[in-house]
């Protein structure tokens, strides 16, 4: 990893703490930049171990129990998080998002949505002008759907393929919820359209673009910190 973005991740994720200080049920992101925060959060164990964590993922879940936290799975807890702190793959100027490098995207959204405040965190090589602009647009799709939404997808020119495992299992990135993720290669000039477009298509159950779901970015550099507001 390139030193300044990780100098500029640990300054984004110092920063960030400070707007979970008032919040008592946190939900929690998954990814590099979230755990950092994470870290930073147990370095002030005075303040965080008295606050429940809702975890977006299993990988979430098991850095928070490592580290001590309390843990509230969202089944069926009936509470909502006060704040939603994540990562991103990448953010435009409407601080609308792609993310889901980790798979998340839909357990993210969930949370992100219900939740009152959204605080995401990212470093200075995340921010573009276009989605898409290097990364991909992930959808995930369950199982039973996937050729033919694979297929769909291809007429609308998205330039989909299917998401493969690198390590440890063949065959394609199965996600917390049994899922498939096929990821979109293609520059986003409209994400809301693109978003609805792609929820009309049975057998989509979430993208990873999210839209308006962004309250505060905090953008880190190597040697400053943005807090930027939508
Ligand atoms: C998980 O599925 C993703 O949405 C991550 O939150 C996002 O990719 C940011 O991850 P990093 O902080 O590791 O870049």
């Amino acid at each position: 990893m390139n030193e300044s973005i990780e100098r500029a991740k640990e300054r984004a994720a110092e920063k960030a703490i400070e707007f979970l200080f008032d919040a008592k049920i946190i939900g929690v992101g998954t990814g590099s930049t979230v755990f950092k925060v994470l870290e930073k959060m147990h370095e002030r164990k005075d303040i965080f171990s008295n606050k429940s964590y809702i975890p977006s993922s299993h990988d979430t879940m098991i850095k928070l129990s490592s580290l001590g936290f309390k843990i509230i799975p969202s089944y069926f807890a009936n509470v909502k998080p006060e704040t939603y702190v994540d990562g991103a793959d990448e953010v435009d100027k409407n601080l609308n998002m792609v993310k889901g490098r980790g798979a998340a995207l839909f357990t993210e959204k969930i949370l992100a949505y219900f939740s009152k405040r959204r605080v995401f965190v990212i470093d200075y090589s995340k921010l573009v002008d276009t989605l898409g602009y290097k990364k991909p647009i992930p959808v995930e799709v369950v199982p039973y759907a996937a050729s033919y939404v694979f297929e769909e997808l291809r007429n609308m020119g998205l330039n989909p393929k299917i998401r493969y495992v690198k390590d440890g299992k063949d065959g394609p990135v199965i996600t917390d919820l049994g899922n498939i993720i096929i990821d979109l290669h293609v520059k986003v000039k409209d994400p809301s359209k693109l978003e609805l477009n792609l929820k009309k298509i049975p057998g989509i159950v979430e993208t990873g673009l999210f839209v308006k779901l962004a309250d505060i970015v905090i953008v880190g550099y190597p040697s400053k910190v943005e807090v930027l507001k939508r």
